[in-house]
């Protein structure tokens, strides 16, 4: 996999675009400035954006393809993000050290998956937000992007039972329209959530 997302990262381009997503972008506005985790944050748009809104940024991801480009794009905003270059099962985060977290388009197995939330959810602050969107398994199919497998798409009741730790104020999966560069344009099925860890 990590083969996969360092070739896809290669070019010149910047494969999701350099614009933060939405959702996250909409979110993330409403929150006092703090700490931000970003597991398996790619090329750095969401971590970038958030830096510029004066966020201490902590990007997780496995790609040193993504890392360097990411480290990039910090450098032309003239912000600095803390980029650890770990696959998320590796990566050392410190216990209720984050105000936030947001996993955006991260299409991880089953058990990948449980794994992360229990990391994420130990890293945030009680009372710390998390934020969340990626893929259903309604995308199978799509061309609009996504994993081609439905084992890394997501339904409403697994991510209610990965959000148990939290109090969630937000869980729909909608039709949205997408326009994150090549690889992720038209109409998409996604999930979103919004919650505060208990
Ligand atoms: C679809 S990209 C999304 C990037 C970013 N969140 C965005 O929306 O622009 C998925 C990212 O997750 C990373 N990734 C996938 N599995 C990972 C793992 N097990 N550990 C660390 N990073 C991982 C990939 O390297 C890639 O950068």
């Amino acid at each position: 996999m990590q083969d996969f997302w360092n070739q896809r990262f290669s070019g010149d381009d910047y494969a999701y675009g350099i614009e933060p997503n939405n959702y996250f972008r909409q979110n993330i506005d409403t929150l006092r400035v703090g700490s931000l985790l970003l597991p398996g944050e790619g090329e750095g748009r969401n971590a970038v954006y958030a830096a510029k809104q004066g966020w201490d940024v902590t990007a997780v991801d496995f790609s040193v393809a993504a890392q360097v480009k990411a480290n990039q794009l910090a450098v032309d905003h003239n912000v600095e993000i803390n980029y650890i270059l770990k696959s998320l099962d590796e990566a050392e985060l410190e216990e209720e050290s984050f105000d936030a977290a947001a996993i955006i388009y991260l299409q991880l197995e089953q058990d990948k998956i449980e794994r992360l939330f229990e990391k994420v959810f130990k890293s945030l602050k009680p009372g710390g937000t998390i934020i969340f969107e990626c893929f259903s398994e309604k995308q199978l199919g799509k061309a609009s992007g996504g994993p081609k497998t439905i084992a890394r798409l997501y339904t409403v009741s697994q991510i209610r039972k990965l959000f148990e730790p939290a109090k969630v104020s937000y869980l729909q999966e909608e039709e949205i329209g997408l326009k994150e560069g090549e690889y992720r344009t038209g109409k998409a099925m996604v999930i979103r959530a919004l919650a505060k860890k208990l």
